[in-house]
């Protein structure tokens, strides 16, 4: 099992169209794929079912926020397995494409966990630095189902909950828009993450309980999105951002999210993501084939 996050503090860099994209491609090659929505816009969760579906059938108990609430009011388990939802309209292909949903409210419970980390002594501020940290990492381990890659849509924060997902994964994939705040943030990223990793594994280290292991989720590519394509090539005005990001020293893959309004555009409203579409035409055979080419990338990078 492959646990990969999709990550980037920005908002609007295309996280949520490539997290429904990769994980439709995925299950549509027979691969049996879960994807968390955590951001409590709760995009990734309306991409794959109706507004109607979730308010009937999942938003008062069955959403990853009832999952984080049962941990912090009550230090029960709810068991993750129970809110699994298989949207139909997206499982066409030989695998499964399953989805835990995300709540508009989940935006309150950065505030809670934060208090969840107070603690007297030094022990206590480190066991409840590990408990909270590694929330969603021992959660997914006891999932029943046998999952081939887990896919989680991050919020455009670093606050707990997104470490909570960063703590659970093997590795991390962080689109971006070639511009100059999409690009800023990405080294900031990594610091964050280093940072996180650093304190964790430094607490599993002073503690003496062997629950505990130590983590390394990496950073398995940059991936630009919303390319403006010009004979082939991405427009000069977003050659320097590509170049900026190049000096980075960090990975970078080797494919490339056009930009296309009009096709990404309808993707709510058709229900299925744009990978998966039947149509014709040139224009959107070049969007497709470069998801499925993303897949293929990323699927030769991370295989378990
Ligand atoms: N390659 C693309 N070209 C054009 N529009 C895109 C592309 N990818 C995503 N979009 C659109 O941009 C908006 C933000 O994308 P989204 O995936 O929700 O970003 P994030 O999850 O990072 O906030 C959405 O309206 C989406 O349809
Ligand atoms: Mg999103």
């Amino acid at each position: 099992m492959v646990i990969i996050s999709v990550i980037n503090y920005k908002g609007g860099v295309g996280k949520t169209t490539v997290t429904a994209n990769l994980a439709a491609e995925l299950a549509y090659r027979g691969k049996n794929i879960l994807t968390i929505d955590l951001d409590p816009q709760a995009s990734l969760t309306f991409s794959f079912i109706t507004v109607d579906d979730w308010r009937k059938n999942y938003e008062n108990s069955k959403t990853i926020k009832n999952w984080y609430d049962a941990f912090i009011d009550k230090d029960t388990e709810l068991n993750l397995n129970s809110l699994i939802a298989r949207p139909s309209r997206v499982n066409s292909g030989r695998g499964n494409l399953d989805l835990i949903c995300s709540h508009l409210a989940l935006i309150n419970v950065d505030l809670e966990l934060a208090t969840r980390l107070i603690g007297g002594t030094e022990r206590d501020l480190r066991n409840n630095y590990l408990r909270v940290h590694s929330r969603l990492r021992f959660g997914l381990e006891s999932l029943e189902e046998e999952y081939d890659y887990i896919l989680i849509d991050c919020p455009p924060n670093f606050n707990i909950v997104t470490k909570t997902a960063v703590t659970a994964s093997d590795y991390l994939l962080v689109p971006t828009k070639p511009d100059y705040l999409s690009t800023l943030g990405i080294e900031q990223l990594g610091k964050h993450v280093g940072e996180l990793v650093k304190s964790y594994n430094k607490y599993v280290d002073d503690s003496d309980d062997s629950e505990w292991e130590r983590i390394n989720p990496e950073i398995v590519g940059i991936l630009f999105t919303m390319i403006q394509i010009r004979n082939r090539s991405p427009i000069s005005a977003q050659q320097p951002y590509i170049q900026q990001v190049r000096r980075l020293n960090m990975p970078i893959l080797g494919t490339m999210i056009r930009e296309n309004k009009t096709i990404y555009a309808d993707a709510p409203e058709y229900g299925v993501p744009v990978v998966l579409r039947r149509v014709s035409g040139q224009t959107y055979k070049d969007v497709q084939s470069e998801l499925e080419n993303l897949t293929t990338e990323i699927l030769n990078m991370v295989t378990p």
